[in-house]
């Protein structure tokens, strides 16, 4: 077939897919893992049926967005309620994709009940939590966000650590003690510690690139059962990125033998200006350039979304919009609130094309 026709039959934006056409076959033709983040509660939506269709359709693999949280497992003191993660691991699993639990231990997003808690009712939560909920899923759950977000550069902590009650319980030791306790109950899991605002080439992104890998040493060097490191990847087109820069820390990481994740992908179009489809084609570049740039590094072996459609993005919530003065219809992932096919998916889809096998 000639380039002019097979470009014709392409059915939107510069790239066809080949066969299936699912991010999630694209990506593992390279031995990649995509997926995206899933709530379960999205389900029950009228939107439902095609919200689960698209994740059929690209991802081999999903994180709980909310599910596997203290907020949700915890939000009483006196009683665990599953209902929400079963229902998760239930519909991953009816449909044969992989899960990653996030998050075990999170100094954010926990009930005043445990910020109440004294640093030796923390740690000996720590301990029973990992165990209690490992346990439980031990058959289902491959991969395990055990701590999330260590580093928090305002709350003036050595190292730059992000506050909360089981750093105050453990100090830097609550990241071991986590990994370690995770490593005793499911041996064979991948363990991640995942981390936020990396990306940037500003002096913020600098701040937590240093700390975050000066945190890795350290923790390699305590003995820290750490597989794999999380970067979350919630990128803005108003943002300045660096990418070759970028590509050297996820180099430095790999260097210390962990693999890359990238977590939590999406792209914030507050300030892209223009028609719908020039709003589209900045998020969809900067997604290009981006994965072309991460996938360059081999250690990188796994990459999520954070939702899958703009329907449920978390920018989609309205408090947080006014706050930060953002589109009151972001277009951040790969499908549109329709769940049409965006020119994101494209730009995804022929970044996996380009991406050197693993
Ligand atoms: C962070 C957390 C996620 C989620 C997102 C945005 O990245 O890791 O669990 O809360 O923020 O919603």
């Amino acid at each position: 077939m000639t380039g002019a026709a097979s470009a014709l039959l392409a059915p939107r934006g510069a790239f066809a897919a080949p066969g299936g056409e699912s991010l999630g076959a694209l990506a593992a033709a390279k031995g990649i893992l995509f997926g995206a983040s899933l709530a379960a509660h999205e389900l029950d939506r009228d939107y439902g049926a095609k919200y689960a269709e698209i994740y059929q359709r690209d991802c081999r693999i999903v994180t709980s967005e909310l599910e596997f949280k203290l907020s949700a497992l915890r939000a009483k003191e006196d009683a665990i309620d599953f209902y929400d993660a079963d229902r998760l691991v239930q519909f991953a699993h009816g449909h044969g994709m992989q899960i990653r639990a996030h998050t075990l231990i999170w100094n954010d997003d926990v009930p005043q009940w445990i910020k109440d808690l004294d640093g030796a009712g923390a740690a000996q939560l720590l301990d029973m939590h990992i165990e209690t909920v490992m346990v439980r899923y031990k058959d289902s759950v491959r991969f395990w966000d055990v701590v999330n977000e260590p580093i928090g550069p305002w709350d003036n902590l050595p190292g730059k650590l992000r506050a909360g009650p089981f750093y105050a319980a453990l100090g830097e030791g609550y990241i071991t003690a986590a990994f370690n306790k995770a490593r005793s109950i499911e041996p064979s899991a991948v363990l991640v510690l995942n981390e936020a605002q990396c990306e940037t080439a500003d002096d913020n992104g600098e701040i937590f690139r240093s700390s975050f890998l000066a945190l890795l040493k350290r923790l390699k060097d305590a003995g820290a059962a750490i597989d794999a490191v999380g970067l979350q990847g919630h990128l803005k087109t108003a943002a300045r990125y660096d990418f070759p820069r970028f590509t050297a820390f996820l180099q430095d990481i790999a260097a210390l033998g962990f693999a890359i994740h990238i977590t939590e992908l999406d792209v914030n179009d507050t300030g892209a200006d223009g028609s719908i489809t020039d709003r589209d084609r900045q998020v969809a570049a900067l997604y290009g350039k981006f994965l072309g740039a991460v996938l360059s590094v081999k250690a990188v072996n796994v990459v999520q979304t954070w939702q899958l459609s703009d329907a449920a993005s978390w920018m989609q919530d309205k408090g947080l919009q006014a706050d930060n003065k953002m589109h009151t219809d972001p277009r951040p992932l790969p499908y549109d609130s329709r769940f049409r096919r965006k020119l994101a998916w494209d730009a995804i889809a022929q970044a996996f094309a380009n991406a050197p096998p693993r």
